[in-house]
């Protein structure tokens, strides 16, 4: 059947909207820096030694161009880094841990009955071959994947602070997703732990997408919907998909799709009508039923090259519905992204870039007025000025071709991908 072994690829994953942008603009960060440092030492050089009643290059004009420099090196700086970011929450046991590790494909994150994940745990790629752990307060200790076990899980007696995070670090050859620039948040249950508003503060507030990780055997809990509508009243339209996880529980349950239907209206009325954070259309896309155990031991297969070993009833629609959850959050994720992170930096991009060509117009234009009105004085200056000059001229015509060029790049390219989701 189709879908066995269709582990979406890279290629054609909606993740690539966001690779393909940042890689984008990167590129034209890369020229608009090429640009900014060119002006800039130009700017230096011309006004080198040029007593001030002479200069066509005023100290505001290096000043301002230099800053632009800093800038741009500082903003290109964050571009390299940026990623997408997505939280998982939910009720102790509701599976959050084991959907993750089915999105990623492999058992990276402990898992197990009663309390086990006991602080936040952060999943990041790496160019390198081996995995590591990384706490806060050790950052330059690498840890094994061992420790994992004790650092992250709450049977074990050297847990750490619910609200501390460990980062694994997992090479990106062994999972497409974390190749494709995401990061991904576990959680330990919201109903363990009293600060909730120290989370949010902590790992909410640049996150792109929060997945609530809901119990299909029992409903939405209060806990849960108090945590989401402090998210809600801390960002402006948070993107909130509600997976039911353990909807294996219903197979072969008379009442399933009765079930099925409370459940998928009262989250639709949590979304659309408490938190007001989508429309009733937009909230059919953020709300699934899924197995995670599942999918994640399908996708185990899958890995192996076999056909999932799993003889539950109605077990392939619970998988195509995981499929689609993970195609929709992944485009979700990918478009949010590009928008939060790259819209901003693309505008300034371009003003800088319209800046910098003023002051070099200006410094033109003066140079120009200069040699109009003092033609004597031009005469014992001559040669430099004259030079000057032509560099200006040379300059002038580069940074108008080169402002030409990059503008269109910037609104052509990254408003295609902005506008491509
Ligand atoms: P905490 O870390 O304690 O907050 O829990 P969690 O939400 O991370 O749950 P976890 O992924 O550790 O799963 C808890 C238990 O539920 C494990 O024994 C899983 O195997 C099991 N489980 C997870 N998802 C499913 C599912 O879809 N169906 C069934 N039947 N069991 C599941
Ligand atoms: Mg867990």
């Amino acid at each position: 059947a189709a879908g066995f072994g269709a582990h979406a690829s890279a290629a054609n994953s909606p993740l690539q909207l966001f690779v393909r942008a940042k890689r984008k603009i990167n590129e034209i960060y890369g020229e608009v820096g090429d640009y900014v440092s060119s002006a800039h030492r130009f700017l230096t050089v011309t006004s080198s030694g040029v007593t001030s009643d002479l200069a066509v290059v005023s100290p505001e004009n290096k000043k301002l161009v230099s800053d632009h420099d800093r800038k741009v090196s500082s903003i290109r700086e964050v571009l390299r880094r940026d990623h997408m970011k997505v939280v998982f929450f939910g009720r102790t046991s509701n599976g959050k841990s084991t959907a993750i590790n089915a999105l990623l494909g492999d058992r990276i994150l402990p898992m197990g009955i009663g309390h086990t994940t006991s602080c936040f745990l952060q999943i990041e790629g790496t160019d390198e071959k081996e995995a590591y752990v990384v706490t806060e307060v050790q950052p330059d200790q690498r840890q094994s994947l061992t420790s994992l076990s004790q650092l992250g899980n709450a049977l074990c007696e050297e847990k750490l602070d619910a609200s501390a995070k460990v980062r694994i670090i997992w090479p990106k050859d062994k999972c497409p997703m974390l190749a494709q620039e995401v990061v991904i948040i576990d959680s330990p249950g919201i109903d363990v732990e009293s600060d909730l508003d120290d989370w949010i503060d902590k790992f909410c507030l640049d996150s792109d997408v929060f997945v609530l990780v809901a119990n299909a055997e029992s409903t939405l809990m209060l806990t849960e919907k108090k945590f989401f509508h402090k998210v809600s009243e801390r960002l402006s339209n948070p993107n909130i998909f509600i997976i039911h996880n353990r909807s294996d529980a219903f197979a072969g349950e008379e009442m399933q799709h009765e079930v099925k239907a409370q459940h998928s209206q009262r989250a639709q009325a949590f979304l659309v009508q408490e938190l007001n954070v989508c429309n009733r259309s937009e909230a059919e896309d953020r709300i699934y039923f899924i197995s995670a155990k599942e999918a994640l031991q399908a996708r185990l297969q899958e890995a192996k090259g076999q056909p999932p070993q799993i003889s539950t009833e109605d077990f392939f629609t619970r998988y195509l519905e995981f499929q689609k959850f993970e195609k929709n959050f992944a485009s979700c994720l990918s478009s949010t992204a590009v928008k939060t992170k790259f819209a901003q930096h693309t505008a300034r991009g371009q003003s800088i870039v319209n800046s910098v060509s003023q002051i070099l117009l200006d410094i033109h234009h003066r140079s120009q007025k200069r040699q109009q009105s003092q033609v004597a004085l031009r005469k014992e200056i001559g040669d430099r000025l004259d030079s000057t000059e032509k560099q200006l001229e040379q300059m002038t015509h580069e940074m108008k071709e080169k402002i030409h060029q990059i503008t269109e790049d910037v609104e052509y390219k990254v408003g295609k991908a902005l506008s491509e989701e």
